[in-house]
């Protein structure tokens, strides 16, 4: 054959490497850490082999070990000792994200992101202030404009432990927009937002609800999270939430949503995050028990896809992994 196009010249060794397009590095990567007030040692999740809940006496060094396995960034999420209705503990000054953020940048040099939402912290499990009947009746939701007001006071009360960075995630609108001016206002003027900027209603979620203790307990979360048949509107939701300051705008989840990551990407300027989300990790690692796939280069795969799709950043709980790899 006398063929003038052969792709196969660049993929010998020694050439694959000088022409590949998106790598991986340990500084893309974020890693989830669960601190748990109700916990007096570290207790491992079961749905997601690897991760565990620690308690906040041991959050710096869980940190310190993350750090020692060259992951830069974590991002906190609290179990509280109790919950209410309004999850009042989630803007406790003494709170569990709050008194863990202090040990962990007292003690560490890792940069902290903390999850700023109210599902782990109602007795209800919504990501909210929910309307009184809502229980007799799940059509009725979270009160939107009630719950802001709420997140921007998480917000701030993380700021003042010392985070770096917030992410609200509870998908309210005019989320990002309280708590820029909450922040704001308090001097914190700063500290930059990750938004989550479209969050699915999606069942890959499931393994963290286990994890974080913060599954709804009537209804789902469908009045606030986003249609997983909806593309065009997760454009509009990035929009608003860029409108009202988002730093980094993140995609979540992340492997079913790759569409999504590449469409931000292609639209706006910001740096895109991605989400490899508690469903995502306990998947593959149920396979890889079964023996049915290689963990390590199906996770690397996955990973690297994401940054093929625009992901400047990946939240993931293989980061640890990794990191010391990349
Ligand atoms: C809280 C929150 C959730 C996740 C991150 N922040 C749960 C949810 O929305 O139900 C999921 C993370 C994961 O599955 O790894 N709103």
């Amino acid at each position: 054959m006398n063929l003038t196009h052969r792709p196969r010249r660049l993929r010998r060794d020694g050439i694959r490497e000088l022409v590949t397009e998106v790598g991986l590095d340990a500084g893309d990567l974020v890693a989830p850490v669960f601190v748990d007030a109700t916990a007096d040692d570290r207790v491992p999740i079961e749905s997601m082999p690897g991760q565990e809940r620690v308690p906040v006496d041991e959050a710096a060094d869980r940190v310190a070990e993350l750090r020692a396995a060259g992951v830069e960034a974590v991002m906190v999420f609290g179990i509280p000792e109790s919950k209410d209705e309004r999850g009042t503990r989630a803007w406790a000054n003494d709170g569990v994200v709050q008194a863990a953020v202090g040990r962990i940048t007292a003690e560490t040099d890792a940069y902290v992101i903390t999850d700023v939402c109210l599902c782990e912290y109602t007795t209800h499990g919504h990501c909210g202030v929910v309307e009184s009947a809502a229980a007799a009746d799940p059509t009725l939701t979270v009160r939107n404009d009630e719950t802001l007001r709420l997140l921007a006071k998480t917000a701030v009360s993380h700021a003042e432990a010392g985070a770096d960075m917030v992410a609200p995630s509870s998908m309210t609108d005019g989320m990002v927009g309280a708590v820029r001016e909450g922040l704001d206002d308090a001097g914190f003027a700063h500290v930059p937002i990750m938004s989550y900027a479209a969050k699915y209603e999606s069942a890959f979620y499931g393994p963290f609800r286990d994890a974080a203790d913060g599954a709804p307990a009537f209804g789902d979360r469908r009045h606030y999270q986003m249609d997983p048949g909806n593309a065009r509107e997760a454009l509009r939701e990035v929009r608003l939430d860029v409108e009202q300051g988002a730093d980094v705008l993140m995609i979540k989840p992340a492997l079913a949503y790759l569409d999504i990551v590449s469409a931000v990407r292609r639209e706006f300027g910001h740096p895109v995050a991605a989400y490899n989300v508690s469903g995502e990790y306990a998947m593959l690692h149920a396979a890889a028990e079964k023996g049915w796939l290689d963990l390590e280069a199906a996770a690397l795969e996955s990973l690297l896809a994401m940054k093929r799709a625009g992901a400047d950043l990946i939240v993931t709980y293989f980061a640890e992994t990794f990191a010391d790899r990349l």
